[in-house]
């Protein structure tokens, strides 16, 4: 018999990514899969490639201006040039309290518009969505090579539950 399915279970994808560009080129291809309203985030350590990751998602959406590691901003919002959905590019590393701080931002943007991707936001921002798609980036340890980095993608919720995030390791 068939396992009875967990509604907790996530749907995750593995994949290895050797370069910066093969990281950009990922994000292009998540982009794809990505509706206003979804809510990213991305773990890693300084340097895993959170924000070359984002520029890809960028590029896929198809927004306005450059991403960036937003150093003195907290928040960078990239108007959709073709229609899609705005990018909202958040780097929490600075957000000490969470959700609040962050609406105190005052971002001229709506959320459910956009598409909102959040470096180092775990225990900040998940009550932002009930459903969000976390994606975790690792410097392979051990491999001779530097560039190499492993990286997760599991989907949270509902929203993620009928979408083929296997494909995006094929
Ligand atoms: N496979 C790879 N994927 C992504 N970046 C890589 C890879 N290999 C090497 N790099 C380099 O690692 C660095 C990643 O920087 P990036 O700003 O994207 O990291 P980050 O996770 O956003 O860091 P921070 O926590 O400081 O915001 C860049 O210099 C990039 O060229
Ligand atoms: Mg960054």
């Amino acid at each position: 018999m068939e396992a009875p399915h967990s509604p907790a279970a996530d749907v995750t994808a593995v994949l290895t990514v050797h370069s910066p560009d093969l990281m950009q080129e990922f994000g292009r291809r998540l982009a794809k899969l990505l509706r206003p309203g979804d809510l990213v985030m991305l773990t890693g350590e300084l340097g895993a490639g959170k924000t070359t990751l984002t520029r890809g998602l960028g590029e896929g959406l198809g927004v306005r201006g450059a991403v960036t590691s937003p150093t003195f901003v907290i928040a960078r919002v990239h108007p959709p040039l073709t229609g899609g959905p705005a990018l909202v590019h958040v780097d929490a590393y600075r957000l000490g309290g969470g959700l609040d701080e962050m609406e105190d931002l005052d971002l001229d943007v709506s959320l459910p518009d956009s598409v909102v991707v959040v470096e180092w936001g775990e225990g900040k921002v998940e009550e932002l969505s009930d459903d969000r798609l976390h994606v975790v980036i690792h410097r392979a340890v051990g491999d001779a090579d530097d560039d190499v980095r492993r990286v997760t993608v599991s989907g949270i919720g509902a929203r993620w539950a009928g979408e083929d995030l296997a494909a995006l390791g094929a």
